[in-house]
């Protein structure tokens, strides 16, 4: 019998009229059912939300950040179980999705940490000319107001994570929608917040089928609009409510540039296995996956039969196996995409040197050379496990083909070279140069964002934070400076 799971309305356990079932896009086996709310009980969370801003926002910092540690503590202790549901409901395997917990865990931690430092206030003396004598000002940050996080399947716990806890640690209270093809992982950070003393209305997780979010990313109780997803999406959201504040962590087609002084034996083997492990993380599923690989010529005919070898070794199968590098993608319909893009490019002249199959949800780990400029594969991001391998010459050259992209969410650069390191962290159009390593590098604690189409706004939890809030000056009169 399949379990249904209640959603979280306004802090309570809730269940609507209708049902879905979550299934496993490894077996299709059911993972599970989720209870839908109806209009009206999103309005009463919605409504619940803003009743409580400001007691939410008056919380001490002490309570908020005691909440965020004891779901950072909560989720130590479920690590196993939550990373299997993370694994059925995804495709996700089992180690990455342990890793994901793991991310989980300290998103929280960083979160109390932050909420006990923020809002020191800064002070500053207005008496530098002759108008602002005896004046001072205070500036502190207050929440812009309550929070509509939109989550997407591919880190089902932690990019929800990444929208709740930064709220929590400025006390702004959120409305959290996770994603339609895996909701169980953000409806557990429900049970997690049940057991804190965070205010009844701060926190709603509501399963909200995707054609009933334009009436609730309209609502005007709901200012700030955080989404993660795809280009399309975003751009829609912000078409349609340009007034309110958004970040968007849209798409990515992450470039890895290996440069003429990244030569050794032992360099190629690391940036190859990098490239490997990363172009398939996740089946490929995440935004600063390896998809470009851009080589100097001097290397080419040395990276290039490591990268096919790397990618070959890389262990397909059943998610829930700890031996499982990558899993299926996250249905046979995205499957499907991702081999016609293929297709497409080897049609009209790429070389296929690795993969190239679909099985079901399942497409093979895949390497392509020579890839026409105008093909799909080479404009659009593949959220697929497939990677391009273009040649070039010299670092100018490198640095045009990463900008040469709609796209410029983070880049990896192999280099030893400390000049060229800064030279690529000014040149490159992207919100994160990662050096020494491949693009999908990412610490949580970093501020997390795209440039172009990849967004706007910085995630990566004091950043969100920063996002979350607005500053407000208070200036003192008749003060003895
Ligand atoms: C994303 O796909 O944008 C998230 C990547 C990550 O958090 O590692």
């Amino acid at each position: 019998m399949t379990e249904t799971h209640a959603f979280w309305l306004a802090g309570r356990q809730a269940t609507g009229e209708t049902t879905f079932d979550v299934t496993s896009p490894w077996d299709g086996s059911t993972v599970g059912a989720v209870s839908v709310p109806t209009d009206a009980q999103v309005e009463e969370a919605v409504a619940a939300a803003y009743a409580v801003r400001d007691e939410f926002a008056a919380t001490p910092a002490h309570v908020r950040a005691a909440a965020l540690d004891h779901v950072s503590k909560r989720l130590v202790e479920r690590t196993e179980e939550i990373a299997r549901l993370i694994s059925a409901e995804n495709g996700k395997p089992i180690k990455w999705a342990r890793g994901e917990v793991g991310r989980a865990v300290s998103v929280f931690r960083f979160a109390a940490e932050e909420a006990r430092r923020f809002n020191g206030g800064e002070a500053q003396r207005l008496d530098t000319d002759a108008g602002g004598q005896g004046r001072l000002a205070l500036t502190r940050r207050f929440p812009k107001g309550v929070v509509l996080g939109i989550a997407p399947f591919n880190f089902p716990l932690n990019l929800c994570a990444h929208k709740v806890a930064p709220a929590i640690a400025v006390g702004t209270p959120i409305i959290l929608k996770p994603a339609p093809a895996t909701p169980l992982s953000g409806l557990i950070l429900g049970e997690l917040l049940v057991e804190t003393e965070l205010p009844a209305g701060s926190w709603s997780v509501l399963p909200v089928a995707n054609d009933h979010m334009p009436q609730l990313v309209q609502d005007e109780r709901l200012p700030v609009i955080s989404f993660t997803g795809s280009d399309k999406v975003g751009y829609q959201i912000m078409d349609s409510v340009p007034r309110k504040h958004l970040t968007l962590e849209l798409g990515g087609n992450g470039a890895a540039v290996v440069l003429a002084d990244y030569a050794s034996d032992e360099d190629l083997d690391w940036a190859a296995t990098r490239i490997a492990t990363f172009s398939n993380y996740q089946g490929g599923q995440s935004c600063i996956s390896v998809q470009r690989v851009i080589v100097d010529e001097s290397l080419h005919d040395r990276l290039l039969p490591r990268i096919v070898k790397a990618v070959e070794s890389q262990v397909t199968g059943d998610p829930s196996d700890d031996k499982t590098d990558v899993g299926p993608l996250v249905s046979e319909d995205a499957a499907k995409r991702v081999e016609s893009w293929v297709d497409e490019a080897v049609k009209a002249g790429a070389q296929l040197l690795a993969g190239g199959r679909r099985e079901g949800a399942s497409y093979a780990p895949t390497v392509l050379a020579d890839v026409p400029a105008d093909v799909t594969i080479s404009c659009e991001e593949v959220f697929g496990p497939v990677l391009t391998v273009q040649k070039v010459s010299g670092e100018a050259e490198a640095f045009a083909a990463v900008n040469d992209s709609k796209y410029g969410l983070q880049a990896g650069v192999f280099t030893h070279d400390v000049q060229t390191a800064f030279r690529a962290h000014r040149a490159l159009e992207v919100g994160g140069v990662i050096i020494g390593d491949v693009p999908s590098y990412r610490a949580d604690q970093m501020p997390y964002g795209g440039a172009k189409q990849s967004g706007v706004g910085r995630e990566g939890v004091r950043f969100a934070m920063d996002d979350y809030t607005y500053e407000r000056v208070m200036v003192f009169t008749g003060i003895q400076l």
